[in-house]
């Protein structure tokens, strides 16, 4: 039979840090608050577009499964934030990497799009329609938010990370997943005019999305999902909890993620957890957790992991991975990104401004 293993991983923090501490100097909030109710100590800002973040993700995910950009036949960019909406911005990371024979394409399933593009990658080279995916979850929720909304604006940051999915004689990879979507709910968590539906030249155009967000609410299903898609995952694989060797969850907010490992029976020793570094990166959250898991040596061949995710729309999902034989990467990339001149909060001023401003009227 034929697997999809995962053969290479990648991660990209752009490095200007935005510390709790950072954010009481534009808004009325605190550190004890921010901690306490969500565990989030600090997040990153980038200095680059997210294109930039997901192409030097995926060349060290590339360096790790010691292949060329030329090796691969598809690009999935799991991502809300494309440089542009047309053309999609999975052809601004294949253009940076020099991956011409790839196919590319977005997948715009919020929080939960790596989930959704790790199935979707597996599945296709399952069937033999394609050989060597690249799957990248790159998000920068910070560009949406209105920054005088102190509820939103503490959870989020930028990221990138990305893995090469090969196939494979042995049972290794992606083997079971449960996807869905609460539609009905989809706007809970809603920049509500950020499409088509926005009016382009009305009068009250300035800047900012119209962002809803019920936190409780978001809460309650994020678990429910989650856990809902977990248990479903499981089942197919006639498999119990203790057979799950590493957690690796969606970092929206702690006490989501010990909600989880609680219903799951899951000691918090077998939960990757790294929230406090780097808040919710929406999409980029599993595949950063995954390869500082890879990192931190908690993942040995063979390990079942468990991936679960959830995000606006209401997305949720979850997938079990089988790791494979390698849990060291062949090769490394040497490349970084260009050095940053400026501090977290300098690169958010405008946007800080910009929020200010258009509250004002
Ligand atoms: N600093 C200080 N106080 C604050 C802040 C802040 N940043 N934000 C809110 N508060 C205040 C509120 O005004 C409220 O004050 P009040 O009691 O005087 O009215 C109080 O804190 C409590 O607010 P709640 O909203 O009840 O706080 P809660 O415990 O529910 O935590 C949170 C809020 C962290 C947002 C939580 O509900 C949560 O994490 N929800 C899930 C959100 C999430 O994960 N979203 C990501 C979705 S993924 C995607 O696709 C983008």
């Amino acid at each position: 039979m034929r697997f999809a293993n995962i053969t290479g991983w990648g991660k990209c923090l752009p490095p200007a840090v935005l510390t709790n501490a950072d954010l009481t100097t534009i808004m009325d909030t605190s550190d004890e608050w921010i901690t306490s109710r969500t565990g989030i100590r600090e997040r990153r800002i980038t200095h680059v577009k997210y294109s930039e973040l997901a192409a030097l993700a995926g060349k060290r995910a590339l360096a790790a499964a010691g292949l060329k950009a030329e090796d691969l036949d598809m690009i999935i960019l799991a991502t809300a934030v494309p440089d542009n909406m047309i053309p999609n911005g999975a052809s601004a990371v294949q253009d940076q990497l020099g991956a011409k024979n790839a196919a590319v394409f977005d997948l715009n399933a919020a929080c939960t799009g790596f989930v959704y593009g790790l199935s979707l990658a597996t599945a296709m080279v399952r069937s033999g329609s394609v050989e060597r995916v690249m799957v990248i979850g790159v998000d920068g929720i910070p560009f949406y938010l209105d920054w005088t909304m102190r509820e939103v604006s503490v959870l989020f940051g930028d990221a990138a990370g990305a893995v090469i999915v090969e196939p494979s004689d042995t049972a290794s990879g992606l083997l079971a997943d449960k996807l869905g979507c609460d539609g009905d709910a989809r706007d809970i968590l809603m920049a509500s005019d950020s499409g088509s539906v926005r009016e382009r030249f009305a009068d009250t155009v300035d800047g900012l999305y119209a962002i809803n967000f019920e936190g409780q609410e978001i809460f309650k299903r994020a678990v429910r999902g989650m856990g809902f898609a977990m248990n479903t995952v499981l089942e197919k694989l006639e498999m119990k909890p203790e057979d799950i060797d590493l957690v690796i969850p969606h970092q929206a907010n702690i006490r989501i993620i010990e909600t989880l490992a609680k219903r799951l029976n899951a000691p918090m020793d077998k939960v990757m957890v790294n929230i406090e570094k780097y808040g919710n990166t929406s999409a980029a959250t599993v595949p950063v957790a995954l390869c500082e898991a890879l990192e931190q040596g908690r993942i040995k061949p063979g390990d079942n992991l468990m991936a679960a995710a959830f995000g606006a729309g209401l997305t949720w999902g979850a997938c079990l991975v089988k790791w494979g034989d390698r849990i060291t990467p062949l090769g490394e990339c040497d490349d970084e990104l260009p050095a940053c001149d400026k501090t977290a909060l300098e690169l958010l001023q405008p946007w800080v401004d910009g929020s200010r401003k258009a509250n004002e009227v």
